[in-house]
């Protein structure tokens, strides 16, 4: 099939690369020129595993093209993807409106039958609100919701491996279209309408945040009551209804969904008459497990940071990402520094302006008091802990992801704090 992508951010290079892959011809409309011209010099300007070598694939195999104009993008395609932002409006709504100009702007360039798929994680009712826009332009194209369910870190296999694929449509026709587009996939594929498929997506990321929080919060009680999380959290989790999965105890959820969605949901479900004092709870424990963190990082250093330097490892909202939006590391930094602490930072593939780096793990940690591990990248698992020891100035190891082996931090000599442990 022709297939348009608009938008090549994380959502729309995977959909776009995946495409290809199943032997679909891809269009690409994306307005940041710098990012065009990264991705037309084959450099890919996120960081994915495995996403360059499959979208390199396409390209070279013809089925994959670039362009800076919509109207040029969407030429000839059955099937057009909107992979756009839609941000958090400043009161927790979701912000349409680079959607609702796209689709306005894209109406000359539609063919009657062109189907327009909204990949963008959408309020309950958008569907409809871009049908009206057509309608009101006396475009016939249709419109079906489709939600991307992808992880970073993750994303190529999300795609390839889909647990399952959700299309929300008024027509069985246009369903039966998405369908055969993902033929090749061995997903399971739930065709509903579209309003059910926009409240799959926010339940879905609404659920993680909520048991993610959950969780954090049964190990601060462990700490507090001298219990070890890793042993409460292994042995609920061999409960078969709950499950191990997608409970460590770490800083917080952060990254552009969770936390974008969360409030959103919160807003749907008030503007619809229903109270969701459940998820407002989720969203203000989670803000408060930074600032829990910061405080126990402030009585390790004894109650005064205006002298301390701060060593961070991580700074993408979590491993095998570099993206840094709404980052809990980023967070952490920005309390600690704002009480005064020097903060220092090492990402393998994050990079931000705010906070210095260096060239490596080790260097970061040079004359440091104390070193966060912020992001849980495997990475770090390989780091010579005893020359760590040997460049600190202080020797504690806080380690908000719970990542590394306490025993092998204290065989360096170095005195370990992690999450859910009263004496660490
Ligand atoms: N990132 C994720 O993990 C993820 C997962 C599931 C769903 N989503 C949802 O998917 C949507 C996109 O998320 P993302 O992370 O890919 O965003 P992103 O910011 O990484 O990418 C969006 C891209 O759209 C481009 N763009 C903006 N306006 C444009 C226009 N008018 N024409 C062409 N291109 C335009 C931007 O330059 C950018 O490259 C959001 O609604 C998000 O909530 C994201």
């Amino acid at each position: 099939m022709n297939v348009t992508v608009i938008g090549a951010g994380y959502v729309g290079l995977v959909q776009s690369a995946g495409l290809a892959h199943l032997g679909h011809s891809v269009r690409v409309g994306e307005s940041d020129l710098g990012r065009l011209q990264q991705l037309s010099a084959g450099k890919m300007p996120i960081y994915e595993p495995g996403l360059e070598e499959l979208f390199a694939r396409a390209i070279e195999h013809g089925l994959i093209t670039l362009h800076s104009d919509n109207h040029e993008a969407v030429s000839g395609a059955d099937v057009i993807f909107l992979a756009l932002p839609t941000p958090p409006d400043g009161n927790g709504r979701a912000d349409l409106s680079i959607l609702e100009s796209a689709v306005r702007d894209l109406v000359p360039a539609l063919a009657p039958s062109s189907i327009v798929v909204v990949k963008s994680t959408v309020p309950v009712g958008t569907n409809a609100l871009l049908r009206s826009i057509l309608d009101g332009a006396g475009c016939s194209a249709s419109v079906v919701s489709n939600p991307e369910f992808l992880s970073e870190g993750s994303a190529v296999d999300d795609f390839l491996k889909a647990e399952r694929i959700v299309i929300g449509a008024e027509f069985p026709a246009d369903a039966e279209v998405l369908r055969r587009l993902y033929d090749g996939l061995e997903a399971q594929v739930v065709v509903t309408d579209p309003v059910s498929a926009e409240l799959t997506k926010y339940a879905a990321n609404a659920y993680l945040a909520t048991r993610l929080t959950f969780f954090n919060a049964i190990s601060n009680l462990a700490e507090e009551v001298g219990a070890d999380v890793t042993h409460v959290l292994h042995a609920v989790g061999l409960d078969r209804r709950i499950g191990g999965h997608f409970m460590r105890p770490g800083p917080g959820y952060g990254g552009s969904c969770f936390p974008k969605d969360t409030s959103a949901l919160v807003t749907i479900a008030s503007d619809n008459g229903y109270a969701f004092p459940m998820l407002e709870s989720v969203i203000s424990t989670n803000d408060m497990q930074r600032s829990r963190i910061v405080e126990r990082i402030v009585r390790e250093l004894d109650g005064d940071l205006s002298a301390a330097r701060i060593a961070m490892w991580g700074i993408s909202f979590k491993a095998g990402t570099d993206d840094v939006r709404a980052s809990p590391a980023l967070a952490i930094a920005d309390e600690l520094a704002a009480l005064g602490a020097t903060v220092v930072a090492w990402d393998p593939e994050a990079r931000t302006d705010e906070y210095p780096s260096a060239a490596g793990p080790l260097e970061i940690v040079e004359g440091a008091d104390l070193l966060l591990i912020a992001t849980e990248w495997p990475e770090f698992l390989r780091v010579d802990l005893a020359e760590v020891a040997k460049r600190m100035a202080g020797e504690t190891v806080f380690d908000a992801r719970n990542l590394l082996d306490p025993e092998l931090v204290s065989e360096a000599g170095l005195r370990y704090r992690c999450l859910g442990r009263r004496n660490a």
